[in-house]
């Protein structure tokens, strides 16, 4: 099959969360079941400079009339072939400081709305046969960001030939795109599509629904959160529409892209571990005392380390960890955070490193490299969240022997089981799960770490069953291909 990802992020090239890892991942997965994947990006500046064999194919007009230059390069990967990736080459809308979508003060730029269109304006074109030399059969986007691509498609005019089917997979619906009515007009749609039973929401205009209503196939990345989004509660008012669509959504887990998070092979650990039977894990001890070490945190093997790399948004339940943080540091834990966000929980965080720089390390910024160091040296990943459509550090964390604590929400729920007496038993145990989100929950979950911390057998065991838990991308990409037949019917 043909197949073309749409996104506006993509690993190694620019990545501000996992859906970069996923558009980075899943290609290359597809690609090695044998399927014909191409990638199409944005011209972000850090993508056309990564970029290889950069080559013009052609040109083509926006709906507003400008014209731009689409190019084709191919993303470099390790030990795979490289992904063919087309890349729309305009610097007016895309060459800007900040990041891609917002502004260097966290302000959306004024023309998101055809910074984004573009992108699912020319993925429908490519599906209309813009480049000769290769037409998709299926056009998958991902996030409100390319989810105009279906809506462009369901309007193309039919051209005789066979018709491409379009996926459109939803990483997070609490970021819809949503715009003033008046920019729809310019956006070359049909005034119909401007209706409840199309792109409008609430007399906006939201590019998440030109997605949810217009795609062939539905799917968001964990079966809890493809569930939970049909409810009033998660939907974020758009669950009227996810559940009339019910029949076609469906959840696929995230996987780890074992070239990328592999605790045997990293070259960001200072010695590295695996484990069958949760042997040959001196590495995991050695990486904790040079992290303790680099952090400037007390070198102390017996301390539990706690790790928690995440943006600092409200998703990501961090007040559970600043209001739980005199807990874990009472019971002898140490906690070594990494993020950037939201202005007030950066000195927040900040404000308890320089209290207590022993036992709290905190680096405001992004480091890809730390973050590989922190799941290495790390004991415990700490992923409270509100909510969480799949989450990729929670498995992380499984992979590298940080085990995870979390909420049971969104892929949390599907990728870690709690360490009761009877799935510790049973081998099944990986982590630490709770429920509600409130302190007194989260606080037990801390308390249990520190207990099973205190049986260091148990504590191997269960290290063990999680190392060897997380599956790679083989597995979500034979269910993609499954959802782009679907879509092909
Ligand atoms: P989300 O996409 O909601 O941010 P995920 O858990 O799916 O959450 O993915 C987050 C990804 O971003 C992971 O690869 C994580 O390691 C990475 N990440 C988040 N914050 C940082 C940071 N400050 N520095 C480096 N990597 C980060
Ligand atoms: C979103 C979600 C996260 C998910 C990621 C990749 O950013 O917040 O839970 O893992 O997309 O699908």
């Amino acid at each position: 099959m043909r197949i073309l990802q749409v996104s506006a992020e993509l690993f190694p090239l620019l990545k501000t969360g996992g859906l970069a890892d996923v558009a980075g991942a899943l290609p290359v997965a597809l690609m090695a079941a044998g399927q014909d994947a191409r990638v199409l990006l944005p011209g972000f500046p850090a993508i056309l400079a990564g970029l290889r064999e950069l080559a013009p194919v052609t040109e083509f007009a926006a709906p507003w009339g400008e014209r731009f230059a689409l190019r084709m390069g191919h993303v470099p990967v390790d030990g795979a072939p490289a992904i063919p990736a087309y890349v729309i080459d305009a610097p007016a809308l895309y060459d800007r400081p900040g990041n891609p979508y917002e502004d260097t003060s966290r302000q959306p730029y004024a023309d998101n709305h055809r910074r984004f269109a573009l992108l699912g304006w020319a993925a429908a074109q490519l599906a209309q046969g813009l480049d000769p030399a290769w037409q998709p059969e299926i056009v998958h986007s991902h996030d409100w960001h390319a989810a105009m691509a279906p809506a462009y498609m369901a309007f193309a005019p039919q051209n005789g030939g066979p018709r491409a089917g379009s996926v459109f997979t939803v990483h997070n619906l609490a970021y819809q795109g949503l715009f003033a009515p008046w920019h729809f007009a310019g956006l070359g749609l049909p005034d119909a599509a401007f209706h409840f039973d199309g792109l409008e929401y609430h007399g906006q205009l939201s590019f998440m629904k030109g997605g949810l209503f217009y795609a062939d196939r539905l799917t968001t990345v964990s079966p809890t959160y493809a569930r939970e989004i049909q409810t009033p509660e998660q939907g974020c008012g758009l669950d009227g529409l996810l559940r009339r669509r019910s029949d076609v959504l469906g959840g696929i887990l995230n996987a780890v892209d074992d070239k990328v998070w592999n605790p045997g092979s990293d070259a960001a650990l200072v010695q590295g571990f695996h484990t069958p039977e949760g042997r040959h894990m001196a590495g995991k001890a050695r990486c904790k005392a040079v992290l303790q070490h680099q952090l400037g945190l007390s070198e102390r093997a017996d301390a539990p380390l706690f790790i928690l790399v995440s943006r600092l948004t409200e998703q990501k339940g961090l007040h559970l960890v600043l209001d739980g943080l005199d807990a874990l540091l009472a019971q002898g834990g140490q906690l070594a955070l990494l993020g950037s966000g939201e202005a007030w929980l950066e000195a927040a965080f900040r404000a308890r490193a320089a209290a207590a720089p022993q036992s709290v390390s905190v680096t405001i910024g992004y480091d890809e490299t730390l973050a590989h160091r922190l799941f290495g040296g790390g004991d415990v990943t700490l992923v409270p969240s509100l909510f969480e459509p799949c989450g990729l550090t929670q498995m992380y964390g499984l992979k590298y022997g940080s085990l995870p604590l979390v909420r049971r929400v969104g892929g949390l729920a599907d990728t870690v089981v709690d360490c009761t007496l009877e799935d510790m038993a049973s081998g099944d145990a990986t982590g630490f799960v709770f429920d509600r989100f409130e302190a007194a929950d989260y606080h037990r979950a801390l308390r249990r770490a520190f207990a099973l911390y205190q049986r260091a057998p148990d504590w191997r065991r269960v290290r063990g069953n999680a190392m060897r838990r997380p599956a790679d991308w083989a597995a979500a990409a034979a269910d993609y291909i499954e959802v782009y037949r679907k879509a092909l019917a």
